[in-house]
């Protein structure tokens, strides 16, 4: 397999990265501004946010976009800190949505907008969205999310479920301490409804507090699932698994939905890893969990059209990295990126 450009079987273009992995899947982060301040994620005061003339404009992000269409990306999610901050959330989705060859646009928020803007969204052209939920426990929820409630993130929600914004999926980050317990009420969820609950392992990411709490507080799935099973029954796989797809999902017994495990620590899924990431101050990020980028903001900036940004895209996808070491981050010392916060990649 050569690095770069190729064909699919079907003709179509694809890019491949030095590993032989296909790279279809972009996330676009449009804003590292969030209204919660989730503990293993942002700070409480965050010494400096991208200043407003270095975020990508909508029509920036639209060419980004279209150009990742040309070179055999499918699959976008818009990303943040929290994407519904950006004023012109609406009107990039429709951008986006008009893009032809575009195969899926989804939107991982942590749903306190959705009342006002789910509906909107959806007619614009949003086919889902991922919520971030980390309890049912109404005291609990904000020891973790510290700025958020759960009534507030259950009408997101609810908001989105009625504007078709579906399968609903609800991602939990495990946290020892503040939520590990609390992974039962989630995953009981499924049987009554047909949404996803995703429970995500900790990751250690930047050098401060927040790595600090997510290597002591890392809980492991296998605990997770174990826990879950001892309560609920056991967990059977699902047949016909994407191989890209992150989680791993099982359905309890009589269950209508689905319980997923998204496992970046104990079980890497770097050997099919498709996605690359946009940060909303223009950088291609190469891996989650590493520090190298490529501007192309840049090259937009100094008069490149989509020639240009096709070039950084293809470069940004044949210098991926194979992996990442987190198992050692949390069990020896170390962070796994020195210059960006979780919120400032956007998962
Ligand atoms: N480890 C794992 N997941 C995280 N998220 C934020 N910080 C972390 C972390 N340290 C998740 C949130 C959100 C997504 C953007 O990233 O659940 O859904
Ligand atoms: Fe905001 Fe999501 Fe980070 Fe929580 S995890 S602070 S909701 S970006």
């Amino acid at each position: 397999m050569t690095v770069g450009d190729s064909m699919t079987a079907d003709g179509a273009k694809a890019l491949y990265d030095g590993f032989g992995r296909h790279i279809n899947y972009l996330r676009l982060s449009l804003t590292d501004h969030c209204n919660l301040r989730c503990v293993y994620c942002m700070p409480l005061h965050v010494p400096a946010f991208v200043p407003q003339p270095d975020l990508l404009t909508e029509e920036e992000i639209e060419l980004v976009a279209q150009a990742a269409v040309g070179v055999g990306f499918t699959k976008f999610r818009l990303t943040g800190g929290e994407p519904t901050l950006r004023p012109e959330v609406v009107s990039i989705v429709r951008r986006l949505a008009h893009i032809p060859g575009l195969g899926d646009l989804a939107m991982t928020t942590n749903g306190l907008l959705l009342p006002q803007l789910a509906k909107d969204l959806a007619a614009a052209g949003l086919r889902r969205v991922n919520i971030h939920l980390d309890t049912l426990h109404p005291e609990r929820l904000p020891q973790i999310m510290r700025w958020g409630t759960l009534k507030r993130i259950w009408a997101g929600i609810e908001a989105a479920e009625a504007a078709g914004l579906v399968p609903i999926k609800l991602n939990a980050v495990v946290t020892r301490g503040f939520n590990d317990t609390d992974v039962v009420d989630l995953a009981r969820l499924t049987l009554e409804r047909d949404w996803h609950v995703r429970f995500i392992e900790l990751m250690p990411l930047g050098n401060d507090q927040c790595g600090q709490l997510s290597r002591e507080r890392f809980v492991s799935n296998v605990e997770t699932c174990r826990r879950i099973m001892k309560a609920l029954g056991p967990l059977t796989p699902l047949p016909n698994q994407n191989p890209s797809d992150e989680s791993k999902n099982y359905r309890l017994p009589r269950a209508r939905g689905v319980v997923g495990f998204i496992s970046p620590v104990s079980e890497p899924y770097c050997g099919s890893c498709n996605r690359m990431r946009l940060t909303a101050d223009g950088k291609f990020h190469l891996c989650l969990l590493n520090d190298d980028e490529l501007d192309v903001k840049a090259a937009i900036r100094s008069g490149g059209g989509m020639a240009a940004v096709q070039a950084v895209l293809s470069r940004a996808v044949a210098l991926k990295p194979t992996g990442h070491h987190l198992i050692q981050q949390v069990l020896v010392e170390g962070a796994s990126t020195e210059q960006r916060h979780m919120f400032q990649i956007g998962g």
